[in-house]
C-alpha cells in the first residue's frame, strides 16, 4: 500500500524525534574554544533533543567579521547562532533577531553595561557569552632572577624587557624576546594601540559624542614609543602576530612579558606549558595617565534567516547561562558576564585571574563602536593601518595620525552625531 504524504512526514518526525531541530553555530577558534563549546553543546543536546553542529571559523576576529557579513548580507540560513564581538552590534543588528521576552528576562542576570552594548534601537540582539579585558603577563622567575619589580609604566617595562632579553641571550637563548603583543594589521592591533594611546592620555580615537580625537601629541608619543620596540625588545615578526602567535612565543618560554587576554592564563598553566607556575598577571603599564585595558568580549546572537529561531534562542540562553559560563570560566579562564560567578569559590580556585580581573573589566575602555555606528570596522581599519605603518617604520606617528584624521573626517561625513 502506498503511504500518503502526511503519514510519511509523521513517520519521519517520529524517527528524528518530534520537534527536534538541527542547529549550527560558529566556533571561536582560539585556545580551547572549540572543545569547551562542544562539551557545552553535548549537554544541550542531551537536555533538549536538538542537535548542534559547529562551523569552524578563522581565529582572527577581522576575518570572522568578513565571513559573517557575506553570509548575512546574502540572507543565508546556514548559521543559526552567531558568536559576535562586542564591537559589532550596531553593524549586524539588522540581520539579527530580537531575543524577545525570554532574552530580556535572562539579561537581568548579566552586567548591565554589556547588555546595553548589545541593545540596538531598543532591540536586544545578543546575550553575553564571556567578557574580555587584557593583562600584562610576566615571568615571576625571571623578574626574581634579574632583581626586577613588576613594571607599572611602559618605560619600566621597556627597561625590564631589555635587561631580561640581553641576559637570556647572553646565556645562549638567541630567540628570547622581551615583550610580545598583537602587532598584526587587524582588530587586535586596534585593541593594543588603544591601550597605549589611552594610557598616555591620548583619548579614545573617536569620542562618545562623535569627535575625532586621535590626532594629538599624546597619542603620537604612545605610538612612536611602541614603534621603538620593534626589533629591540619585540621581534620584527610581532608585526604579524595575533593572539595565538604571541601566546606561542610566550608559552614556550621565549618571552619575558606578553600582552594578552585572560584565555592565555588557563593555557599557560596547562601541563604542556613551559611557563606553568612561572608567571603571574598585572594590569597593563601606564604611559602617565594610568593603566588602560581595552574592553573585549563575545556574545551570542540568532540570525534572522534561521529556520529554527525558537530552538536557536533556547541554545543562546543555554550557552550564556550559569552552567555553561561556569564551565568556560573554570576550564578556559573566560571572564563571566554574570556578577554571581565572580564570587563562586570553584571558579576562583580554578582560575584566580577571574576574581582579580573583575574591576579591570568593569573599568575597561570601550572601542568607539557606539559613536561610529555602522562605520566602526572602517574606522578601526584606518586606525590599525596607521598604527601598523608607524610600527613598520613607514612614517612617524605625527604624520600618520594627521592622515588618519583626514580619512576619518571623510568617512564620518554628516553621519555620526
Ligand atoms: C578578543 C576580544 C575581542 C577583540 C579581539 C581582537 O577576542 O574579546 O573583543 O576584538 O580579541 O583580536
Amino acid at each position: 500500500m502506498r503511504q500518503g504524504p502526511a503519514i510519511a512526514i509523521a513517520a519521519l518526525l517520529a524517527a528524528t524525534g518530534a520537534g527536534a531541530a538541527e542547529l549550527s553555530i560558529v566556533s571561536g577558534a582560539i585556545g580551547r574554544d572549540i572543545e569547551t563549546l562542544r562539551d557545552n553543546l553535548d549537554r544541550f543536546e542531551e537536555m533538549t533533543g536538538h542537535t548542534v553542529s559547529i562551523v569552524e571559523m578563522p581565529s582572527s576576529t577581522t576575518d570572522q567579521f568578513a565571513q559573517y557579513r557575506l553570509w548575512l548580507s546574502a540572507g543565508a540560513g546556514d548559521i543559526d547562532v552567531y558568536r559576535t564581538d562586542i564591537v559589532w552590534a550596531p553593524q549586524l543588528a539588522d540581520h539579527l533577531l530580537d531575543l524577545g521576552e525570554k532574552g530580556r528576562e535572562a539579561a537581568k542576570e548579566h552586567f548591565p553595561s554589556i547588555i546595553e552594548s548589545q541593545t540596538v534601537d531598543g532591540r536586544l540582539i545578543a546575550l553575553p557569552f564571556y567578557a574580555d579585558a587584557p593583562a600584562l603577563y610576566y615571568r615571576t622567575d625571571l623578574l626574581e632572577e634579574y632583581g626586577l619589580s613588576v613594571p607599572e609604566t611602559w618605560a619600566a617595562l621597556e627597561e625590564a624587557a631589555r635587561t631580561i632579553q640581553e641576559g637570556e641571550r647572553a646565556k645562549g637563548v638567541n630567540d628570547f624576546h622581551g615583550f610580545v603583543f598583537q602587532g598584526a594589521a587587524y582588530e587586535g592591533l586596534t585593541c593594543d594601540a588603544l591601550e597605549w594611546v589611552a594610557s598616555h592620555g591620548g583619548g579614545g580615537i573617536v569620542e562618545a559624542d562623535g569627535t575625532i580625537s586621535i590626532n594629538n601629541p599624546e597619542a603620537a608619543a604612545a605610538i612612536d614609543m611602541a614603534a621603538g620596540w620593534i626589533g629591540t625588545i619585540s621581534p620584527e615578526g610581532v608585526l604579524g602576530y595575533k593572539e595565538e602567535e604571541s601566546r606561542g612565543v610566550w608559552q614556550t618560554g621565549k618571552a619575558a612579558f606578553m600582552r594578552n587576554w585572560p584565555y592565555a592564563y588557563a593555557l599557560g598553566q596547562g601541563d604542556d606549558s613551559a611557563v606553568k607556575d612561572k608567571f603571574a598577571v598585572a594590569p597593563l603599564p601606564s604611559g602617565g595617565a594610568g593603566s588602560a585595558a581595552t574592553l573585549g568580549g563575545w556574545n551570542l546572537a540568532v540570525s534572522k534567516y534561521s529556520d529554527e529561531p525558537e530552538a536557536a534562542i533556547e541554545l543562546v540562553l543555554f550557552l550564556t547561562g550559569v552552567e555553561a559560563q561556569k564551565l568556560r570560566a573554570v576550564r578556559n579562564s573566560s571572564l563571566p558576564t554574570r556578577p554571581a560567578l565572580y564570587d563562586d569559590p570553584e571558579v576562583a580556585a580554578a582560575q584566580p585571574i577571574i576574581p582579580e580581573w573583575k574591576e579591570i573589566f568593569l573599568n575597561a575602555v570601550p572601542r568607539p563602536s557606539a559613536p561610529t555606528k555602522g562605520d566602526y570596522n572602517e574606522v578601526s581599519k584606518e586606525f590599525w593601518d596607521a598604527v601598523h605603518a608607524t610600527l613598520s617604520g613607514d612614517g612617524d606617528a605625527k604624520r600618520n595620525l594627521a592622515r588618519l584624521e583626514a580619512r576619518l573626517k571623510r568617512l564620518k561625513g554628516p553621519g555620526w552625531d
